[in-house]
């Protein structure tokens, strides 16, 4: 099963990514947490897109699309994956779209889980995640078990640096000109599913595994 998740910054594409993830066996592939662990352990890709990241810009198309072709180029992606931040751009989605018919193959999915932008700055300033496992909490809605520590893996917590109000404002605009047109073309592809991403965590999932078992 290869599937695709849409919606705005924050809207909580990872946190059902890693649910669906988990329920399905199936790895998750999101080109946010590869850029944020290249920056954190400094290596040449993470200086290159460090500025992108950090001003709510997206990585140039060309860089993006290399990564993540090698990424699920690995064995564990052969039998499906769910990619989370990819693609983001209609020129992303149509090299994806290509790369897969060049298998026989083609994405079997696309949820975007819709959340008003009013919800999207609260949610964003109340978010932390593991730096080490890549788990995502939020102060209010989602506490972890001990403030502060990952209930998975017992790290320290943190704050991404692009969770800054003017930075998410800035992510927003970029998803609305950039991002958005994606939906009418995997609703063209006859592929797009969408759920009510304001619901609990818990019924957003429910509602996702219901169309993928539809
Ligand atoms: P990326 O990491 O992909 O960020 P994003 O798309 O902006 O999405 P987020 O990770 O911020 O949010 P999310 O939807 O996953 O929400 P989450 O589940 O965490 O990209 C970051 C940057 O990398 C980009 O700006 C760009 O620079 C670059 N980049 C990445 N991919 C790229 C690409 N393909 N091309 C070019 N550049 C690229 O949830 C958010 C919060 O809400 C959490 O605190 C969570 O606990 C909480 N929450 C989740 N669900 C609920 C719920 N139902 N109710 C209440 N709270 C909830």
């Amino acid at each position: 099963m290869k599937i695709v998740m849409l919606g705005a910054p924050g809207a909580g594409k990872g946190t059902q990514a890693q649910m669906i993830c988990e329920k399905y066996g199936i790895p998750h592939v999101s080109t946010g947490d590869i850029f944020r662990e290249n920056i954190r352990n400094n290596t040449e890709l993470g200086q290159q897109v460090k500025s992108y990241l950090n001003e709510g810009k997206l990585v140039p198309d060309e860089l993006t699309v290399r990564i993540l072709l090698d990424r699920v180029a690995k064995e564990d992606c052969a039998n499906g994956y769910v990619l989370d931040g990819f693609p983001r751009t209609i020129p992303q989605a149509e090299v994806l779209t290509q790369k897969l018919e060049e298998m026989n193959d083609k994405i079997d999915f696309a949820i975007d889980v819709e959340v008003p932008d009013e919800n999207i700055i609260r949610r964003m300033s109340g978010r932390r995640s593991c730096p080490k496992c890549g788990a995502t909490y939020h102060v209010t809605y989602i506490p972890p078990k001990q403030d502060g520590i990952c209930d998975e893996c017992g790290s320290a917590l943190v704050q991404r640096d692009d969770d800054k109000e003017e930075t998410v404002k800035e992510r927003l605009n970029v998803y609305h000109k950039q991002t958005q047109p994606l939906i009418e073309y995997y609703g063209n592809a006859g592929v797009l599913k969408t759920v009510d991403g304001t619901k609990d965590m818990k019924e957003v999932f429910e509602d996702i595994t219901a169309l993928l078992e539809e």
